[in-house]
């Protein structure tokens, strides 16, 4: 963990600030000013050309992927695999003043200013550009993505002459020229094209998966110009000769729809087209006051306010406040329910690295977050698994396997994962959905949703771990053989604990959730198993499957990761060398098989996920003996620790561990944000806190909380969205308190104890 931050934005409670421009830093500056509205996801690069600077234009739209064929004939590999694709640059901006074209790789400025500010979800940049003619020019960009109408986007342009009159000529326009930089290809071809008055549309098609995208756009001058449509291949724009008087500000409004379903191509230009017509009703001005409105109303049941202890811990906090701000950001610009076929690359989209394919993060380290700050979000997130069952399905066949198993990589359902030993040998997609269908239950309620998508999958889910799993012929015992669990050090292993256990608790919670849907809900039952093919003998199997799984565990409680785990040579992780990390490049795969070295929580992740069924003396037991083995390779890992060891009175090493969850890319801990966000080791950081310092559990009957502070703060508040309720929890020093901002009053446990919230609220001692 001798991780160390690299500083470079400025420390502001609901504003990331970046002053002066450091070219070297740009890509990760791009990554951290990304705008995501779901749909939509935007880098942070600049408005107009920028050749000679290190950049990765990438605009992107959630499901829009390009395929790519493989070479291979071996059974359950893959062999077309789909990726995110750049698609339409709808900033594109040209400012030319005496001729000269503006590009901050060439060109003086000073002033420079860029500005995320969370509370409206803008991005603003400013500068002065000094012109080799002697002009000062103030430019100003903001740009937006509608939270609310998830197919609209906005610039606006401030041009400010501060020490000329005269004229400026400006271009602007929607482009689809970027290319996929690892690629170093363009996929779009274009197919329609349009200019007209104050403004431009065009559709394009990809070569191989043939998916369309629309875009539009129209312009508004706050003094009278006229423009010049202009097209050409993949591009459409306005060209205008833009009069300024000096210290007159003058505004260029942009306001962009971009469209993209799987609707035929004329169908997609018309109703492209009406949307863009509605999208022109709506000022920019409107759409930023919506815009505001919107994440005000967001924060005010999602924050987290963290304040120091004293003034000596005060700069350090007010950090940790910002870094959890902008974490939460993330997670609710990239996913907020909008759209079932939508899902949370690992990367959301602010960059092309994991080719913006989701993972099981989406459940076992995304789902809390929404389950309890927006659960449509999460119903959503569990629809877009039940809307590809039919690809799961076939996925299953490949490997030989009944039923549904989930992918471990993908955009549209689809295996994308073409590392064999990934994507063949880990059920831990499957077994997180399922994991994620009983949490959402559980804490939503939300029946309705097991009888109508839940079960089906439940049932899918089963046919494949009963069908993956073997029966060990001298014990009769049953469990996963040759597989990687979530520490993928270790290939190809057998009985890995985490795979058994989650195996056993999915097939027990698809028994129960069956008998309940035959007692509950008949006919929709009877259904379900003609649709399914279901039969009592099938689900009697799955019951003996479950009650006999092999769960190797010591008699002090210790768990084996899996079979001959104890007697693996031991690496001394302390030993190795800060320049050897990231360890995948710098150790050859086989050698990082080889030990005792754990890439991430295994068995402490069940210990997490299952929380309420492990007694504190086993979550000791095996926290003392795999934390010292864990090298935290996968970012998803440090927050479980925090976590586990706020609960075993670890005080030092929770708050180690929680170190630079908060602000993990803001400070580019790992030094490569500049790929991308770590979006969903962002989700880990609200979990740090709400499960980690306040103690949450969510895995027993009722919400369970038991909270302890680090000594650097003086009050952490949060709020807490659960079944038509909103509760409130502020943590003091000497005490904690539970407040019902509204609903019905709720039982809860706090320290152990049982209590009832109503609107008197509860105050407890906080534990030392
Ligand atoms: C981790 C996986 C994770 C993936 C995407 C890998 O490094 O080991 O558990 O699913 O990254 O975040």
């Amino acid at each position: 963990m001798a991780k160390v931050a690299d500083k470079y934005f400025e420390t502001h409670p609901w504003k990331i600030i970046e002053r002066g421009f450091n070219p070297s830093y740009s890509r990760v500056s791009e990554a951290i000013f990304a705008l995501s509205n779901e749909s939509l996801g935007l880098r942070g690069y600049f408005d107009e050309d920028e050749e000679g600077l290190d950049s990765l234009r990438g605009s992107y739209i959630n499901g829009v992927y390009e395929y790519e064929d493989l070479q291979n004939s071996y059974k359950g590999i893959i062999n077309r695999r789909h990726f995110m694709i750049p698609t339409v640059d709808w900033l594109k901006t040209k400012i030319k003043v005496d001729g000269k074209r503006l590009n901050l790789a060439i060109n003086k400025f000073e002033n420079f200013t860029r500005i995320l500010d969370m509370e409206a979800g803008t991005l603003e940049r400013s500068f002065v550009w000094r012109t080799k003619t002697g002009k000062a020019l103030k430019i100003t960009f903001l740009r937006f993505l509608d939270m609310l109408h998830p197919e609209r986007a906005y610039q606006r342009l401030t041009l400010e002459a501060l020490n000329f009159s005269g004229e400026i000529e400006l271009e602007t326009g929607l482009s689809f020229h970027l290319e996929h930089e690892m690629k170093e290809e363009n996929f779009w071809n274009p197919v329609r094209r349009s200019t007209g008055d104050n403004s431009c549309a065009i559709q394009c098609r990809t070569t191989y998966s043939g998916q369309e995208v629309f875009a539009a756009a129209q312009v508004s001058v706050s003094v009278p110009v006229t423009t010049q449509g202009m097209e050409h291949g993949r591009l459409v724009k306005l060209g205008v000769s833009l009069p300024v008087d000096q210290g007159k500000p003058i505004e260029i409004d942009k306001s962009v729809v971009v469209l993209f379903d799987e609707t035929e191509r004329d169908e997609l230009w018309l109703s492209g087209q009406k949307l863009f017509e509605k999208a022109q009703a709506v000022s920019l001005g409107e759409a930023l006051a919506a815009q505001r409105k919107y994440w005000k109303e967001h924060w005010s049941t999602s924050d987290i306010q963290i304040m120091s202890a004293d003034d000596s811990v005060r700069e350090c906090v007010e950090q940790e406040q910002q870094g959890i701000r902008f974490c939460i950001f993330q997670m609710a610009q990239t996913y907020r329910g909008g759209h079932e076929k939508h899902n949370i690359g690992a990367k959301g989209l602010t960059g092309e690295a994991y080719n913006g394919h989701a993972f099981w993060d989406t459940e076992a380290c995304c789902l809390p977050f929404y389950l309890f700050t927006n659960p449509i979000a999460a119903k959503s997130l569990l629809m877009f698994r039940y809307n590809t069952l039919g690809q799961a399905k076939k996925r299953s066949r490949m490997l030989d396997c009944e039923g549904a198993c989930y992918p471990v990589a993908t955009l549209n359902g689809e295996e994308a994962c073409n590392l064999w030993q990934h994507a063949s040998l880990q059920p831990q997609p499957s077994t997180a959905v399922a994991y994620g269908i009983w949490h959402y239950v559980h804490l939503t309620g939300d029946v309705d949703f097991l009888w109508e998508y839940g079960a089906e999958m439940l049932i899918e889910i089963s046919r494949y771990l009963k069908s993956r799993a073997n029966q060990n012929p001298k014990t009769k015992k049953y469990g996963y053989y040759g597989v990687m669990g979530p520490d993928e050090f270790k290939l190809m292993v057998n009985n890995n604990a985490y795979t058994n256990y989650m195996g056993m608790r999915s097939l027990q919670y698809a028994v129960e959730a069956l008998a309940m849907m035959q007692r509950e809900k008949p006919a929709r039952y009877e259904d379900l198993t003609i649709k399914t093919e279901l039969t009592p003998e099938e689900i009697a199997v799955w019951q003996e499957y479950a009650d006999n799984m092999y769960i190797p565990r010591t008699e002090e409680g210790l768990i084996e990761q899996n079979d001959g785990f104890f007697e693996l040579p031991h690496t001394d992780i302390n030993a190795i060398h800060m320049s050897e990390f990231p360890l995948y490049s710098n150790w050859s795969y086989d050698r990082i098989y080889r030990t005792d070295m754990i890439k991430q929580p295994d068995v402490l992740m069940l210990l997490y996920l299952y929380n309420s069924t492990f007694s504190l003396e086993e979550k000791r037991v095996n926290y003392e003996y795999y934390e010292p083995r864990t090298i935290h390779e996968s970012s998803l890992s440090p927050s479980i620790h925090s976590v586990l060891a706020c609960e075993l009175s670890k005080m030092d090493e929770a708050v180690k561990f929680f170190g630079y969850a908060t602000r993990l890319d803001l400070d580019n801990y790992n030094r490569n944000t500049r790929e991308g966000l770590h979006t969903t080791s962002i989700a880990m950081a609200w979990i740090n806190i709400v499960y980690g310092f306040g103690g949450l559990r969510s895995d027993g009957d009722v919400l369970a909380f038991a909270p302890r502070m680090p000594e650097r703060w003086g009050e952490v508040k949060f709020s807490l969205t659960y079944k038509e309720r909103l509760i409130g929890v502020s943590i003091q020093k000497d005490k904690t308190k539970f407040s019902l901002r509204y609903g019905d009053p709720l039982d809860l446990q706090i320290y152990g104890n049982p209590y009832v919230l109503n609107k008197k609220g509860i105050e407890v001692a906080t534990s030392q």
